[in-house]
């Protein structure tokens, strides 16, 4: 299987060496080649050039990209895909003025969530979850990192671990499995939390552990939900594990969470609508990448992470969907991109950069995915009729694909016969 890709006005996020991370100012800079192809063999990139190179290629299927721009595909380092039901009702109560924290006190929220889920079969829970995820496929997004954490109890965090494993096993996306199972005190434990976190370090991460399912740990760090304490005793269990630390902080509190999260080598500090000044001295010297997640600071109406404070400060940013039923029910990366642009004020080339490659370092997949790189996955976007890259953001929330390749296949995102699936 060989695709050749030609006429491409342009290819973006191209590295000849392979960079696995854009920090502060190398933010800025997105790098683009003009009037370009692309060279693909089974599900790997092998080659890429101007067209004035490209004679004497052939491959089994040529696409002519004129007028087109082709870039890696998205990667979204932050999802809560696998969920039943939808909190629609809540929206419109919110509407009317209620807020989240309100919502969640008069047992709705993530509790919510959690009870329609424990009645859902695990073969209706796939169907729900699969469906959202090829319509965001055929959005643009070729890899997902996804949460547990509408379970709550220890047999439906393992249904949701299951759920996640066979969409692992039977998409042509890149699946990153988390375990979040410290999302929401349940409400058998309301008056014992301490109990519920025993569970979690003592039973649930053990038997997660042995599915070996779960690549991350995460932790809902916030007031009247898990404290710096609880955070620290599950990270801990967590690591035992070979779980490294993916953690929600920041979203409406700052407890410290960032620095627990560097403390404990976390691979992304995620949220971040609140940050101070000790929050981004603890980023600085570490390997910890903050995730913003612009879509749910526009559901909720909270604020947006600051990213400029972050990469004037030198630091990385990545963005993410957040894509839930409760802050963000939205998986659209093209959404998040303009977003990033129209609300925090990164350039276009900033939130490109913060959509792929920075995504994929925050999954610890950027040695294989989010740029185009001789030897990196074959996962890429091939946009509509585009002048420039920068009506990627613009015309906020549209979908620019025309087709993508995925896994090395090539998919017409019109079609609605496509079929994603290994
Ligand atoms: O990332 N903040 C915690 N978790 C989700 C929201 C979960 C929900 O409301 O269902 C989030 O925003
Ligand atoms: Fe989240």
């Amino acid at each position: 299987m060989s695709i050749l890709i030609t006429n491409i006005k342009q290819l973006l996020q191209v590295h000849d060496h392979n960079v696995l991370v854009l920090k502060g100012e190398e933010m800025k800079t997105l790098t683009v080649l003009e009037n370009a192809y692309l060279y693909i063999e089974h599900d790997t990139i092998i080659e890429y050039g101007e067209m004035v190179d490209c004679e004497g290629i052939e491959a089994e299927t040529v696409v002519d990209a004129t007028g087109r721009i082709v870039l890696p595909s998205w990667c979204d380092s932050h999802t809560h895909i696998v969920y039943a039901g939808n909190r629609t009702s809540e929206f419109v109560d919110r509407i009317k003025g209620l807020s989240y924290a309100e919502i969640a006190e008069r047992g709705g929220g993530i509790l919510n969530s959690a009870k329609v889920l424990q009645e859902t079969s695990e073969a209706d829970l796939y169907d729900q979850s699969m469906d959202r995820l090829e319509e965001l496929i055929r959005m643009g997004t070729g890899a997902f990192e996804i949460k547990t954490g509408y379970g709550l109890t220890v047999d439906a965090e393992l249904k949701m671990l299951r759920v996640i494993k066979r969409i692992k096993q039977e998409s042509l996306a890149l699946i990153k499995p988390t375990l979040l199972a410290a999302h929401a005190i349940p409400d058998d434990y309301r008056d014992k939390k301490e109990d519920y976190i025993k569970l979690i370090t003592e039973e649930l991460i053990p038997k997660a552990a042995k599915l070996n399912i779960a690549h991350f740990i995460d932790v809902f760090c916030e007031k009247g939900y898990f404290d710096l304490k609880d955070t620290e005793a599950i990270l801990k269990a967590g690591k035992d594990h070979n779980m490294r630390p993916k953690i929600h902080v920041n979203q409406f509190n700052i407890l410290g969470g960032v620095a627990l999260g560097v403390k404990y080598n976390a691979l992304s500090v995620d949220h971040l609508e609140e940050l101070n000044d000790d929050d981004i001295n603890a980023l600085k010297p570490s390997s910890t990448m903050p995730v913003a997640l612009p879509g749910c600071s526009y559901f909720l109406g909270i604020p947006y992470t600051p990213a400029r404070k972050l990469i004037d400060a030198g630091i990385p940013i990545a963005i993410a969907t957040d894509y839930n039923p409760g802050s963000a029910p939205s998986g659209n990366m093209n959404f998040v991109v303009g977003a990033a642009c129209i609300k925090m004020k990164m350039t276009p080339e900033e939130a490109i950069n913060a959509a792929t490659i920075n995504g994929a370092y925050a999954m610890g997949i950027s040695n294989m995915y989010g740029s185009i790189t001789r030897g990196k996955k074959a996962n890429v976007i091939i946009t509509k009729p585009l002048e420039h890259y920068n009506e990627i953001p613009y015309a906020f929330a549209h979908n620019p694909v025309e087709q993508i390749v995925i896994n090395g296949q090539l998919k017409d995102i019109k079609n609605p016969e496509e079929n994603f699936r290994i």
